[in-house]
């Protein structure tokens, strides 16, 4: 692998960021993304999701542009824009095809396109290589390759970083997976997987996330089921987990923009070819109502205790679509919040690392520093670091003599309460 070869990276999001900065190790990188307020906070090494230190971004051979001309000397394009689904679950291709023309319209002869977005099998050689084709005016396999490369970094998780992961890489032929398993190679230290086709290494990261949804779904329904039997879950999981065959998946809330999202790229491969996907689309279903479980569990416990709906208040702890991050993107918090409005619920919101900004332009809702109330209900509803050291002491205070406590992933499951509370779970 020549060392001077020069990498554009399109999207500088939660996976194009790290894979440009570590490329950038080794080779002159050039980032690109269309969100210019992104890119001038990339200028001054200021990573804006917070998962990137700045001392990340020092001594490396990169720059950054929201022009795609800029990549024009690149002989290697990475490929890491947003897969998301519309309204109706669909794939939004959009942003992968609007990527795929930007690179197109530079791409020269001999260069190689590494998509790294989440797609379902078939996508990029389907979707993405005729609309490179068509930009660029030049050949799939005779002046141009391609190859695919999904990422599976877990934000938030500082232990399973880029190197630390095995990369599944593939290409169009034998000679672009090797050029892209030798790349790759030189900057992952947990070495290289090389799948067979690109269509393959496109369903292995597909079903990674769909096995997640599923399994994770069938924790929840067993939560619906165990709330009628009056059984805690959690007790159950914990006994059950003593076999050495049990897999450990909890129940809870299945939001942002991977694991409730990817299964619908697949189950709309499967229809397309004329296959009805029943297990992965109730597993997104169940899932997807949880948020209402929860919220049907609380108010049937005020209703018992003879509370005034509308005067109660609740404190919701946590709104990222998962613990230690900033992202609140697809949160499933938020459904629930707007399911304890619906029921004319007073709900405030409290989160140490969401944006207060980001919280009121995705959701209108105005996050509070401080508890402003005494609460019936308290949430915990996502489980970031900084409230599993809180113990209950820390806001007891804040809540009524009898409250309600909703510990959706069970923190404080065997902890003592000094006030009489209805302490449920998942
Ligand atoms: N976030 C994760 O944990 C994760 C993990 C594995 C795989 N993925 C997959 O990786 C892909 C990217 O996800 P992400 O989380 O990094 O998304 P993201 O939203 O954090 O970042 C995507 C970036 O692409 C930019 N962008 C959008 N359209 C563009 C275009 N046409 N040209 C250039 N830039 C464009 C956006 O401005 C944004 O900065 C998705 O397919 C996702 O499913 C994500």
């Amino acid at each position: 692998m020549e060392r001077d070869i020069r990498i554009g990276v399109i999207g500088l999001g939660y996976v194009g960021l790290p894979i440009a900065l570590a490329l950038a190790e080794k080779y002159e990188v050039t980032g690109f993304d269309i969100n210019t307020a992104k890119v001038t906070s990339l200028k001054k090494n200021i990573d804006p999701s917070d998962e990137i230190e700045t001392e990340a971004f020092l001594s490396k051979k990169i720059s950054f542009t929201d022009d795609i001309a800029e990549l024009a000397h690149c002989s290697v394009y990475v490929v890491a824009v947003p897969t998301p689904v519309d309204k109706h679950k669909v794939p939004n291709l959009k942003p992968l095809q609007l990527a795929s023309e930007s690179v197109g319209c530079i791409l020269n002869e001999g260069d190689i396109v590494i998509y790294e977005s989440t797609v379902y099998p078939g996508c990029t050689e389907e979707v993405c290589v005729p609309i490179l084709e068509k930009a660029s005016g030049l050949k799939y396999m005779e002046a141009f390759k391609v190859g695919y490369s999904p990422e599976r970094i877990n934000p938030g998780d500082k232990q399973h970083t880029l190197s630390q992961i095995t990369k599944v890489v593939s290409g169009c032929d034998e000679e672009s997976l090797d050029t892209i398993a030798e790349l790759y190679g030189s900057i992952i230290e947990a070495g290289i997987h090389k799948a067979s086709s690109i269509k393959v290494a496109e369903a292995a990261k597909i079903i990674e996330n769909t096995q997640r949804d599923v399994n994770i779904a069938l924790m929840n329904e067993l939560a619906i089921i165990f709330d009628k039997l009056d059984i805690n879950t959690h007790e159950v999981l914990e006994a059950a987990g003593t076999k050495w065959n049990f897999l450990k998946f909890y129940p809870g809330l299945v939001g942002g923009h991977c694991i409730g999202v990817d299964p619908y790229y697949l189950t709309y491969k499967a229809q397309q070819v004329g296959y009805d996907p029943e297990v992965i689309l109730s597993g997104r279903r169940i899932n997807d109502n949880t948020p209402q479980f929860i919220a049907k569990k609380i108010i049937r416990n005020l209703i018992k205790q003879n509370k005034n709906l509308t005067a109660c208040n609740v404190l919701v702890k946590g709104v990222t679509f998962k613990e230690n991050v900033t992202d609140i993107r697809n949160s499933k918090v938020y459904d629930l919040i707007k399911e304890l409005q619906d029921f004319s619920l007073s709900v405030d919101v409290m989160d140490c690392k969401a944006k207060k900004d980001e919280v009121k332009k995705e959701y209108g809702l105005d996050l509070i520093d401080e508890p402003r109330a005494k609460y019936d209900v308290l949430v915990i509803a996502v489980a970031h670091d900084e409230y599993k050291g809180e113990g209950f002491g820390d806001w007891e205070k804040h809540l009524v003599a009898e409250p309600i406590i909703f510990d959706v992933r069970a923190l404080y499951r065997n902890q003592n309460l000094d006030k009489k509370a209805i302490y449920l779970t998942l």
